[in-house]
């Protein structure tokens, strides 16, 4: 497994704990990692890395830390055509726009960015960081972990393939019910479906009704999804794991698998195989 360079600048720490909690990600799957506050890293030390993960809060308005991250990034810009590069850190009162700003800096600059990047509102509690930690490890098997909701002291935590929701939300059916309800499905379609994925989370933010679409962030059939929709979840043929009602025994077959899969998995957790060795990357 390659190695790995965390470099991040934090001012009251909320950016410096997410880092530790992705290095120690990376750690536990074998990575082998270095982790740098800014100043000391400089840009001849990024050819030692196979990946760096920059982490830095949003400041100014909505920009890097001026005085000591920038102008290290700045000199890094020329390193980073062609290298692999994931984003962190933490923000406050906007809307993550620095964040978008630096994507596409890095994207201009020819970086291999990882899939997403992971944001975090002020101080990371247990369960954020936790999920950065898992999220760092499971992105190397192509799986991503993002907290969606929080709410009555219950998470709402979605696990994806951004490589399968990209496919599932370019479904024809799915893209009329995203449209209807808002979503940027031209950005789902060009491959990148983190639009869609923040808009899902502001949606379950308001929470004027349920988001019934989740059900294409799931894998369920655009069909169903819509049947549901539109029959306010009476008037299905057979359900499941989702209300079926449109080809029942191609889903009667997937609830078995699932349900199948479901129970190996968790026998083989119980029995002590660790999460990064189940995940399977396909
Ligand atoms: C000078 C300054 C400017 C900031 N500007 C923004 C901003 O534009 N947008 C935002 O969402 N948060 C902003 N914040 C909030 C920080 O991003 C937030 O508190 C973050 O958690 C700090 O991370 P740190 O603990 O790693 O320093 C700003 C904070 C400071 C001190």
């Amino acid at each position: 497994m390659g190695k790995t360079a965390v470099v991040y600048w934090s001012g009251t720490g909320n950016t410096k704990m997410m880092a530790q909690a992705i290095a120690q990600g990376c750690d536990s799957v074998g990575a082998e990692t270095d982790v740098f506050y800014v100043r000391d890293f400089t840009k001849d030390m990024m050819d030692e890395y196979d990946m760096v993960i920059f982490g830095c809060p949003s400041m100014g308005v909505e920009e890097l830390e001026d005085s000591e991250f920038q102008p290290v990034f700045d000199s890094c810009k020329e390193k980073l055509n062609g290298k692999k590069v994931a984003l962190f850190g933490s923000y406050g009162w906007g809307d993550g726009e620095w964040m978008r700003n630096w994507v596409s800096v890095c994207e201009e600059n020819g970086a291999v960015l990882a899939d997403d990047y992971m944001i975090c509102n002020e101080e990371p509690d247990a369960l954020k960081e936790e999920i950065c930690g898992i999220d760092g490890m499971l992105k190397r098997k192509g799986i991503r972990i993002k907290l969606l909701r929080i709410w009555d002291k219950k998470a709402l935590v979605y696990a994806y393939r951004p490589s399968m929701l990209h496919k599932d939300l370019k479904n024809e059916t799915a893209e009329c019910i995203l449209q209807e309800r808002g979503y940027c499905t031209e950005k789902a379609g060009s491959g990148n479906c983190k639009k869609c994925l923040e808009h899902l989370i502001e949606r379950l933010e308001e929470y004027k009704e349920f988001s019934h679409e989740i059900g294409l962030f799931l894998g369920y059939p655009p069909l169903d999804v819509s049947g549901f929709i539109e029959n306010k979840a009476c008037n299905y043929i057979c359900k499941g794991c989702w209300k079926v009602y449109t080809d029942k025994e191609e889903a009667v077959r997937t609830f078995e698998l699932y349900k199948k899969c479901t129970q190996e998995l968790c026998a083989d957790y119980r029995r002590g195989i660790s999460l990064m060795q189940l995940a399977k990357a396909v």
